[in-house]
């Protein structure tokens, strides 16, 4: 499974990257505007961090200037994938921006039938939200196992990139239900290195090495 990055935080990113198993990134308005600078300017700065796809979100919500709005983010930089919501212009616009050659990132996506559109849509990527899904009181990762079960049927390209990730947990499921892609929050991928027995392990094996050798 790829691994990408649910921010747009360059200190967050360069912290990340340092540790060589950062895939890529993914960001939203949202996230952009957390950041405070211009989607142009903060991506490109980020395409400057971590050399691989990197998700760009319009927000723009009419099929032309989606259109517009995606073919001039795709310009920042070649590994910009261009974002759209998963609502009827989206998915159109996803359509005609692939026949351009430019890669999409369908989002919003909470139900296997609007995943099925998108991939018939030919997008390069789907973004279904497990955890919000949760937020709900509903079960997130089935959407995940159903996408992955329906791709595989009819044999789609569209990669499943499981999104709103927010546990160890969550991480373990996606993978195990064969999502090509999970993005995490910073939070989320720095509590994956964590566990008591390794802590507890390597303290132990430096405590037995400096009885007999000394402290280094
Ligand atoms: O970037 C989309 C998604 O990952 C958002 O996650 O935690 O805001 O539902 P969350």
């Amino acid at each position: 499974m790829r691994i990408f990055l649910d921010t747009a935080n360059l200190e967050e990113l360069k912290k990340a990257a340092a540790w060589g198993i950062v895939d890529g990134v993914t960001t939203n308005p949202s996230l952009i505007a957390k950041e405070g600078k211009p989607i142009e300017e903060q991506v490109r700065a980020i395409c400057d961090i971590i050399d691989g796809d990197i998700s760009a979100e319009v927000v723009s919500t009419e099929f032309k200037a989606m259109v517009e709005e995606g073919r001039k983010l795709s310009k920042i930089h070649k590994n910009i994938i261009v974002k759209l919501p998963l609502i009827r212009d989206g998915v159109q616009a996803c359509k005609l921006l692939q026949g351009e050659g430019i890669r999409t990132n369908v989002t919003l996506c909470f139900q296997a039938g609007q995943g099925l559109l998108v991939a018939k849509a030919g997008a390069y990527i789907v973004s279904p939200f497990v955890g919000r899904i949760d937020d709900m009181g509903a079960e997130g990762m089935i959407l995940i196992q159903d996408l992955v079960q329906i791709y595989r049927n009819y044999g789609y390209k569209t990669q499943i990139l499981a999104a709103s990730l927010r546990s160890t947990n969550h991480v373990i499921q996606a993978a195990k239900a064969g999502a090509h892609i999970g993005t995490l929050p910073f939070k989320t991928l720095d509590s994956l290195f964590n566990h008591p027995l390794t802590e507890k392990g390597l303290d132990a094996f430096l405590k037995d090495y400096a009885k007999v050798f000394g402290n280094k």
